[in-house]
């Protein structure tokens, strides 16, 4: 399975350690920056982590920004993107079951590294249940013109 993650400045730090573990447990890792700890604009790094799952250049994106709020704002911009913000192992797993969640960003002010990983791991170990979820997110997808009339 192919992760793609990107971060700013304030993200950089637990994209780097989240990447880490990612690699260690096989997943195959698709580095969309940032890579120095400048100051850098949260928009553009999350466009470039957005658009390699809606381009099918990676399965899932994790994003971080200093709140996941900004990540999460501009990934929903990408048609076919369906990107939450997680703090809770709970949040996560629905997030997956429910919406189908495609990208899931992270405050690297918010949550420490532990918690982060294990918000990760449910994520993406969480299959999607389908059956009256799937006319749900049909909806959405609908809404974005990834679906016809
Ligand atoms: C950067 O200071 C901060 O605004 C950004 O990382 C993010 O939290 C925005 O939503």
């Amino acid at each position: 399975m192919k992760i793609a993650v990107a971060s700013d400045h304030a993200g950089l730090d637990l994209k780097e350690i989240i990447k880490e573990k990612l690699l260690k447990e096989g997943y195959d890792v698709l580095d969309c920056g940032t890579r120095t700890p400048k100051s850098v604009d949260y928009p553009v790094f999350g466009l470039a982590g957005a658009r390699s799952v809606a381009e099918g250049k990676a399965d899932f994106a994790l994003l971080f920004c200093g709140t996941g709020l900004g990540m999460t704002i501009m990934a929903n911009k990408v048609p076919g993107i369906r990107a939450v913000n997680s703090q809770c192992l709970y949040t996560a797993g629905l997030a997956r079951s429910h919406n189908d969640a495609n990208v899931l960003c992270l405050g690297g002010r918010v949550v420490g590294p532990d918690l982060a990983w294990e918000i990760v791991r449910t994520f993406l170990t969480t299959p999607f249940s389908g059956g009256r979820h799937q006319r749900r997110v049909n909806l959405i997808r609908k809404q974005d013109g990834c679906l016809g009339s």
